[in-house]
């Protein structure tokens, strides 16, 4: 598995692991928004296959922190370390365009993204209530791009 910049021709099936993953409704044209805001920010996470297993878009929020607006590994591999591999190469890349932090924000009922970010090094700075449109409160989340530190 290797982890590579995001191609317009993997939207297709960036957007089929988004349907599968996440319960809030994203139009597929959010990619294309994100690849032209941040080509380096958006990660694609790719099996031996070739095929695209996991991605990471990222956002420039200021001068120091980035975020995590979208991140989610195909169901079928989960929990074998793509996430983490997804994670650290963006932490790499936040800190070569020059950001410091990440910062990010996941619904309180997230229970297995909550469990994935504190052991990534992330620690909750606040709790947003009715942050999501459908309905639904946040933890904002942070950590250095340098790691666990
Ligand atoms: C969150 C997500 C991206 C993690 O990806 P992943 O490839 O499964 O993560 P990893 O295998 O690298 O997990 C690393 C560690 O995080 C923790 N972790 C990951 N998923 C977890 C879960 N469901 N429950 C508890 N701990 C979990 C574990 O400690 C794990 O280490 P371990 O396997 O040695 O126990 C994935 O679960 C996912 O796509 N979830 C649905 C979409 C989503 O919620 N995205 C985040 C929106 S904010």
């Amino acid at each position: 598995m290797f982890v590579r910049q995001m191609l317009f021709s993997d939207v297709d099936r960036v957007y089929e692991i988004v349907c599968r993953s996440l319960e809030e409704g994203y139009l597929r044209e959010v990619f294309l928004y994100f690849i032209g805001g941040w080509p380096s920010g958006q990660l694609v996470a790719v099996n031996e296959f070739g095929q695209v297993v996991g991605f990471l878009s990222g956002a420039r929020l200021d001068q120091d922190k980035a975020s995590v607006p979208l991140f989610a590994v195909d169901p079928a591999y989960r929990k074998k370390g793509v996430g983490t591999r997804l994670m650290e190469e963006f932490s790499l890349q936040v800190l070569m365009d020059g950001m410091q932090y990440i910062q990010l924000e996941v619904k309180d009922t997230n229970a297995g993204a909550i469990a994935f970010y504190k052991k990534a090094g992330f620690y909750p700075v606040a709790y947003l209530d009715g942050f999501y449109n459908g309905g639904g409160n946040a933890v904002r989340m942070v950590r250095s791009a340098q790691g666990n530190s």
